[in-house]
């Protein structure tokens, strides 16, 4: 059997292992990434990008590629509930960032969120992961490793000959997605629960401009409470403004698997009711609402991202984004363990951040979607009334009347629940890490007064994401962020900071670590005009933050240190498991 030997394979070339693909390949390891599709994924899928995404992308230099593909923010402001495309709006909310009350809080970020269909978003990725010399093989699938103390040998087997091969790497990354053979393989241990529910997705496309180009939005929720047989309910997802479409109908169920196409267009027109409107299917597509985690990410060289080891419903959107951000915690550790001399014990550091993380999210996602039938509860609809009684119950929504307007406070009690799942700024941002590539500094725990779930609070605490703000570096306007590349550590200072600039230079060289400096401030090489860093950094004049390469901060000094290249070397030792 032929065998060819890699440095890291990834098995899985969607949102998670093409991530992991452009990472490996910026940091000049030698990898390749294999999927057994032919090609990248053949429906729209996750869409929602979130902030912190989007970070990723401009840390690796995608960010302009992603917009220019994306529908941009301003697109998906609203979550529209509505009877028909062509009927009564009775319901809005703001989402993804749209609410101009909250702007402020989203600029906590260089970034833009914004709505970039996984079918789009895979070609992107993959050509750049391919760009950067990472060898890229479709139609590869999967057989079996095993692992010793040296590496991994991976059976796979090339779906055009049939015929079997093997790969000798030090690493594997499974990101194989929901059914992971890579997970089972290593016997990863899942709680929760699988195959809550099945859901199919019809992709079509249908010129609905005039009716919802003035409401613009990603998700718009169809309720028909009047409709002959059981209640209408259907979503309504956004791929391209405004004529190609995703549509999940809830109320046909498994049903809709066996409708031709003729009874599909029936249904979707059934939901546009516009009979001017042509309506192509292009595919139907499904997929199952999952509540599971795994309890831990990785076995000693194979280490599982994505869905791989988190599934859950699409509340939050969540899913991709989830994906993308493992990658960015785990490639920098095994580059740290490939080429900076970092004890292998580094890597156990990913299950420790990433799992709750991946926890949290599959929490979140399913308390979302127990929330859509709460939304239907509150517009006091009996699903086993007759449809006139439905209608009739519906309509007390709209009545001048005592019980019109307790009504209306249900239901908009209700609907802003629902910002849980389509404003949830605090769920994408709050990601703190605990482990040992995290030095804490014994302060206390910032005090929350605001939902962590919806918002977001900058903190330069050890293990939180480095605090944005605006600086200039030769003339230019750049992010802090835009300072911590995504292959090297970065210590930020501010204007006294010259002994640590002097202290990093020197432990920087001692250990061949790669480690960036950056003096903010008067006498610095940025400059901090609107005095934001001195506020958001939380540190002293003569302070330091250690920011790791996935932008998240692995230690901090607040002011003055006696010996700074002694304080610095300590933390560097702990947080990169040196010896
Ligand atoms: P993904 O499943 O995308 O990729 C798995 C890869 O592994 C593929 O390349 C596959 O070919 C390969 N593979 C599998 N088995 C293999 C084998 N034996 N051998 C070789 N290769 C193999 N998320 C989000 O962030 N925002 C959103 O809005 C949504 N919306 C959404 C809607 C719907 C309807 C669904 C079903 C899901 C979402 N999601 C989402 C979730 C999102 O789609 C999901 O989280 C990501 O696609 C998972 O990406 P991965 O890369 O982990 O796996």
């Amino acid at each position: 059997m032929n065998q060819i030997e890699t440095e890291v394979l990834v098995v899985g070339a969607g949102l998670a292992g093409a991530t992991a693909g452009v990472l490996l390949g910026r940091h000049g390891i030698d990898a390749m990434v294999i999927s057994r599709a032919p090609w990248v994924a053949n429906s729209p899928r996750a869409h929602i990008v979130n902030q912190r995404t989007m970070e990723v992308m401009r840390a690796v230099g995608l960010e302009q590629a992603c917009e220019a593909a994306a529908s941009p923010g301003e697109l998906m402001a609203n979550h529209v509930m509505m009877t028909a495309v062509n009927g009564l709006e009775f319901g809005r909310l703001w989402s993804w960032g749209g609410d101009p009350t909250r702007a402020g809080e989203y600029a906590h970020s260089p970034g833009h969120g914004c709505d970039l269909p996984q079918d789009r978003f895979e070609p992107i990725l993959i050509g750049e992961a391919m760009r950067l010399g990472v060898t890229v093989r479709y139609r590869t699938e999967f057989v079996g490793l095993e692992q010793d103390a040296e590496g991994v040998m991976t059976t796979l087997r090339d779906r055009i000959t049939g015929e079997e091969f093997t790969v000798r790497s030090k690493y594997v990354i499974g990101a194989d997605g929901g059914q992971s053979p890579v997970a089972e393989a290593i016997g990863l241990p899942f709680e929760g629960t699988a195959g809550l529910a099945p859901a199919l997705n019809v992709h079509f496309e249908a010129d609905l401009s005039r009716h919802l180009a003035d409401r613009p939005g990603s998700i718009f929720w169809i309720f028909q409470p009047g409709r002959e047989g059981s209640v209408g309910n259907a979503m309504l997802r956004m791929v391209r403004p405004w004529h190609e479409w995703i549509i999940g109908f809830v109320h046909l169920g498994e049903s809709v698997r066996s409708l031709s196409e003729e009874e599909l267009i029936a249904a979707v027109r059934e939901v546009v009711q516009d009979d001017e409107v042509e309506i192509t299917i292009k595919g139907m597509y499904p997929w199952m609402i999952n509540h599971v985690v795994a309890q831990r990410f990785q076995s000693e060289r194979v280490l599982c991202v994505g869905d791989a080891v988190h599934r859950h419903p699409p509340m939050n959107g969540l899913g991709g984004n989830t994906c993308i951000q493992d990658s960015f915690n785990l490639v920098w550790k095994i580059a740290a363990v490939l080429r900076w001399g970092a004890d292998p014990a580094l890597l156990n550091t990913y299950t420790n951040e990433r799992q709750p993380v991946g926890k949290n999210v599959v929490d979140r996602a399913l308390a979302g979607w127990h929330q859509n039938p709460d939304v239907v509860r509150a517009l006091g609809v009996d699903p086993k009334a007759s449809p006139a009684e439905r209608q009739a119950q519906f309509d007390v929504l709209f009545e001048d009347s005592d019980a019109g307007e307790q009504r209306r406070a249900t239901f908009e009690a209700a609907k802003q629940d629902k910002r849980f799942s389509y404003h949830a700024h605090g769920t994408e941002m709050n990601q703190v890490y605990s482990s040992t590539a995290v030095a804490p500094d014994g302060s206390p725990t910032a005090q929350v007064t605001l939902d962590p779930l919806l918002h977001y609070s900058p903190s330069s605490r050890p293990g939180a994401r480095v605090p944005h703000c605006w600086v200039e570096r030769s003339g230019h306007r750049i992010s802090t962020l835009d300072l911590c590349g995504p292959e090297q550590f970065t210590l930020l200072t501010r204007a006294r900071g010259a002994r640590w600039v002097e202290a990093a230079r020197a432990v920087a060289a001692e250990r061949g670590i790669p480690l960036a400096v950056h003096r903010i401030g008067p006498g610095g090489d940025v400059a901090d005009l609107y005095g934001d860093w001195s506020r958001v950094s939380e540190i002293g004049e003569q302070g330091a933050i250690l920011v790791r390469p996935d932008q998240h901060v692995a230690w901090r000094h607040a002011d003055v240190a006696d010996d700074p290249a002694a304080a610095l070397r300590e933390a560097l030792t702990r947080c990169l498991a040196l010896s």
